[in-house]
């Protein structure tokens, strides 16, 4: 078996007094690339966020172990130094500061609480360029603050930018596919296949199979109802695809949306289907 990069125990997440994640268990192992799946507002944002050490949310119950260590009683900034990075669903603007500076400063306070030299000003641009072009993004977006103004599809590159720049050891992307055409998600996938190694580890919030196309996960987890209620090899997002989600309450849905003849109608209860759903 891998080594072990993550490992979340009977997690709970309380937003508001609300129990948001109610018992995660999640293991990655070294080189490991797990996609996690689910329903909007099912806790997928709010897993990472906890992650990544946002101040807005706190396990309630459950530890979170980064190769070993407490991740929970670390701050954002040992998190940081310790290998962990996080792409926001929502990538935040910094304008002000530009996006090369950023990723100098970065870089080298990464560098500074490792016990590395700070990197030499020529070589530090020739990389960053390098990974600039890999990622086919306009040069100009370096000396722009950081997101600021950037389209939907170029915050996503610019994650995805930052990621290769930074090489941390667990990344977490949640939804670096979203809003992106189809050449980007292509350019986007690729510059996540890159990065990937025996020694690091991917963690893929998505909704759509189509990235899981580009980038193949070794794991595919459910999360619903609070917990992780299914996982499976990529045939289990093929499957999603298909089939969606099946409500964790049991609940039925009101009713469903049927495309006919490129018009959405809202239906009665599904005809013509023999035994029922489950
Ligand atoms: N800061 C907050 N204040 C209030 N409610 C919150 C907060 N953060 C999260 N929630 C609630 O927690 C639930 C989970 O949200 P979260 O963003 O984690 O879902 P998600 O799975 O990422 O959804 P999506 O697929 O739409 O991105 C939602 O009901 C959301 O409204
Ligand atoms: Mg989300």
């Amino acid at each position: 078996m891998a080594d072990e990069m993550l490992s979340i125990r009977d997690l709970e997440v309380r937003v508001d007094d609300k129990p948001i994640l109610q018992g995660v268990n999640l293991q990655v192992g070294a080189g490991e690339v797990h996609a996690i799946m689910g329903p909007n507002g099912s806790g997928k944002s709010t897993l990472a966020y906890l992650l990544a050490g946002h101040p807005g949310y706190q396990a309630s119950r459950g530890e979170v172990r980064y190769r070993g260590e407490d991740l929970l009683s670390m701050s954002v900034e040992q998190r940081a130094a310790a290998g962990v990075f996080l792409a926001f669903q929502y990538p935040v603007e910094i304008p002000g500061v530009s996006n090369i500076q950023f990723l100098k400063s970065a870089l080298n306070s990464l560098r500074k609480q490792r016990g590395e030299p700070e990197l030499d000003a020529i070589e530090f641009l020739d990389s960053v360029k390098a990974k600039v072009r890999q990622m086919q993004m306009e040069e100009a977006l370096l000396y722009r603050g950081v997101n600021e103004g950037f389209s939907g599809g170029e915050k996503k590159s610019n994650e995805v930018l930052q990621l290769l720049v930074l090489e941390p050891t667990l990344a977490i992307l949640d939804e670096t596919d979203s809003g992106l055409d189809i050449d980007a998600l292509k350019r986007v996938a690729a510059g996540i296949n890159a990065y990937r190694r025996a020694d690091r580890s991917l963690v893929l919030v998505t909704h759509y199979q189509r990235l899981l196309d580009y980038i193949e996960p070794d794991f595919v987890h459910v999360l619903q109802g609070g917990r992780i209620s299914r996982s499976g090899g990529p045939e289990l997002a093929r499957e999603l695809e298909r089939e969606g989600y099946v409500p964790a309450t049991g609940a039925q849905a009101p009713f469903e949306i049927r495309e006919t003849h490129g018009s959405a109608h809202p239906q009665g209860p599904p005809e013509g289907r023999e035994g029922g759903d489950e």
